[in-house]
């Protein structure tokens, strides 16, 4: 008689290991890879087992709206990963943000967030939730003060991003947690920037974490996702009948991308953070460039902020090119392999330019508050070979000598 093969509980697996093994389930096939269950819907054995499973008395899905098996598998990898009790998968990361705030709030109540937020969330919070009688508070989200005279006795929860888009500033979660806390509200967290690997902040006190999946996590710019994580208890309360019932569901296909995503996540990241680093090394000592915004240089405003509070600077630099808009733009139409692209978190190197794209709908005076200069660009270090990545950089620079040099001639 063989012994059946040990099986071990995936939450004392070292993170690599959970990316690649936790969460798996295995169908009646043993395939090695993760299924793909493209179903909408379960066959039941028998009138009595619909009755039991509807009521709860039996395990199993049900209805791809409310669960899938390879949804399933993502979502418990992700727990996993950020340390969490609960997870619910959405069909992109503003599903996954509307409803990790909507879900808790009602008419009546407040809602606290840093003023430096990704444009659709600002959205959400600035004329979404009025709309349904939630008043709102913006802060500078890098000052505490500020967030403790925001606080009311209806304030129900904050919400901010860490680092934030685009320039990469630090706030403090763990003082922030404990200032919403002490007030009796939640503190909810778009780590997307940080990514689940450099900074985890449900250890830093924070009640809910949300990603957009569509980033880091696919990695390879596919497909759109989002992910919440939070206790049990939050979820339960929260989340769970929100998203059943008005159904902003991640397709099993984005999951199973997602999933078999995770198993590289760790390695894409770190091989993106060190090219990062050079790059941003790079940058700071080119004479076209008058700033550059990185949250693991010692020169980063809040550097010792994020070295407390993440394991590594991140994939993404900021910089700021002498010359403002024309430059900017001159510099990134001469780029050959890095593209331009709103989008971050990619497998490919790209660039943007916040103040005419992603904050093109703020006012000047606002983009001015936040830091957001008309020569400023931002860059999603990909996979690239870092010599080619700054090769391009440096020619696509040159491009402003030369530009310099006729202006002169
Ligand atoms: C910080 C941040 N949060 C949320 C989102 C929204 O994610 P999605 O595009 O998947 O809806 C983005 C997308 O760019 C983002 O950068």
């Amino acid at each position: 008689m063989t012994t059946p093969r040990k099986t071990r509980d995936h939450k004392s697996f070292r993170e690599a290991t959970k990316l690649v093994h936790g969460g798996s389930l295995r169908s009646s096939f043993d395939e090695t890879s993760e299924a793909l269950f493209l179903t909408q819907g379960y066959l039941y054995d028998t009138m009595e087992a619909a009755e039991a499973r509807f009521k709860g008395d039996a395990p199993g899905f049900i209805y791809s709206r409310y669960s899938n098996p390879t949804v399933s598998m993502f979502e418990k990898r992700m727990a996993l990963l950020e340390g969490a009790e609960a997870s619910r998968a959405t069909s992109s990361g503003m599903a996954a943000v509307t409803a990790a705030l909507m879900g808790q709030l009602k008419s009546g109540d407040h809602i606290v967030a840093a003023r430096a937020l990704f444009g659709s969330c600002l959205y959400v919070v600035e004329d979404l939730l009025p709309r349904f009688g939630v008043a709102s508070t913006l802060v500078d989200g890098t000052d505490l003060d500020q967030w403790r005279a925001a606080m009311r006795p209806n304030t129900k929860t904050a919400f901010l991003e860490s680092p934030t888009n685009p320039t990469l500033e630090i706030i403090d979660i763990a003082a922030v947690a404990k200032i919403v806390h002490e007030r009796g509200a939640t503190l909810v967290v778009d780590n997307v920037f940080a990514t689940p690997l450099m900074q985890h902040p449900l250890k830093l006190g924070a009640d809910c974490v949300v990603y957009s999946a569509t980033k880091h996590i696919d990695g390879q710019g596919r497909t759109l996702g989002g992910i919440i994580l939070a206790s049990e208890a939050f979820i339960a309360t929260h989340i769970h009948n929100l998203l059943r019932q008005t159904g902003p569901s991640l397709s099993p296909f984005n999951a199973w991308v997602m999933l078999k995503s995770l198993e590289t996540l760790p390695i894409r990241v770190a091989a993106e953070t060190r090219s990062a680093e050079r790059i941003a090394e790079f940058l700071a000592d080119h004479p076209h460039v008058s700033r550059v915004i990185y949250p693991g240089r010692a020169d980063h405003p809040q550097a010792a902020l994020a070295k407390r509070q993440m394991k590594g600077g991140g994939t993404l630099v900021t910089f700021d090119v002498k010359g403002g808009k024309p430059s900017a733009f001159k510099f990134a139409n001469a780029l050959s392999i890095i593209g331009i692209s709103n989008n971050l978190g990619d497998a490919k190197s790209l660039v943007t330019h916040p103040a005419t794209t992603t904050h093109q709908r703020l006012k000047p005076e606002q983009r001015a508050h936040l830091g957001i200069g008309d020569g400023l660009v931002r860059l999603s270090v990909g996979l690239e070979d870092v010599e080619d990545l700054i090769e391009d950089l440096d020619q696509a620079l040159g491009a402003l000598e030369t530009s310099k040099r006729r202006a002169a001639e």
